[in-house]
């Protein structure tokens, strides 16, 4: 193996991008839920933004997969913002969020080409109730996930560095999915973008208990 093949192989086993980019997300400290967050505001039109934001336990170590927390506000008339924890649409895990009248939601997707992604059983997402809502302005989604940071990928096992920075993209959909179901169908989206997030900085000591006291 030549060493370009080598480090493309150990770019994709690491899940990082072959980039020195620095990171475009901010540490957030949620003050409803507690946990501390780095936090992407991703443009879905002119000064209009869905914040993305995750946060993961202080002592996840590179190369095991670990528990991610995934937040999500959105201006109320988003109908539903979607996040690819692998940076683009096909073969990671997707995340579609939405708010059901005041009910959260959070479906896990995968997508194998650029059509409607099928549900995912290879992650789980466990609402986190008093880390959401819905107000006069907008909806927070909030959830556990077990399954988000590690994946077959297209060449190997992915599993996102939670020492370094990692590739996440988003797609936007004006369209409300009907109901609650996450295995309801979805409209395509009218915007994607990915950005690079830093994963050291969403460390939490007390993420367990965090967990806990939102649910
Ligand atoms: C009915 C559902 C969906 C359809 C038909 C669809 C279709 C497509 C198509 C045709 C493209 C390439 C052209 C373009 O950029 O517009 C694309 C790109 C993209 N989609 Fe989707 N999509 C769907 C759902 C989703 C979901 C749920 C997510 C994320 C959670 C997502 C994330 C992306 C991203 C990040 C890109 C740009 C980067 C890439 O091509 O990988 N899509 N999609
Ligand atoms: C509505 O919810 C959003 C997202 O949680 C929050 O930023 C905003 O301050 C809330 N507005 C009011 C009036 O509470």
């Amino acid at each position: 193996m030549h060493w370009k093949s080598s480090f493309a192989y150990a770019v994709a086993l690491l899940g990082l991008a072959p980039t020195t980019e620095a990171a475009n997300s901010v540490v957030f400290r949620d003050a409803q839920s507690g946990f501390t967050f780095t936090s992407f505001d991703a443009a879905f039109q002119i000064g209009r933004y869905l914040s993305y934001r995750v946060a993961i336990p202080a002592n996840a170590a590179p190369g095991q997969p670990y528990d991610a927390v995934l937040q999500v506000v959105a201006p109320i008339d988003v109908g539903w913002a979607g996040f690819a924890w692998g940076g683009g649409m096909t073969r990671n895990p997707l995340a579609v969020n939405w708010a059901s009248g005041s009910t959260p939601v959070v479906s896990p997707r995968w997508a194998t080409s650029h059509s409607m992604p099928s549900t995912y059983s290879g992650a789980t997402y466990q609402i986190l109730s008093r880390a959401s809502g819905v107000n006069g302005t907008h909806w927070k989604v909030t959830s556990l996930c077990r399954g988000c940071t590690s994946w077959a990928g297209s060449s190997g096992t992915v599993v996102l560095n939670p020492t370094g920075e990692t590739r996440f993209a988003f797609a936007y959909s004006r369209v409300k999915p009907s109901g609650s179901s996450p295995d309801t169908s979805i409209t395509v989206h009218s915007v994607t973008n990915s950005w690079m997030h830093d994963l050291n900085g969403a460390k939490n000591a007390n993420f367990d208990e965090l967990v806990e006291q939102n649910r």
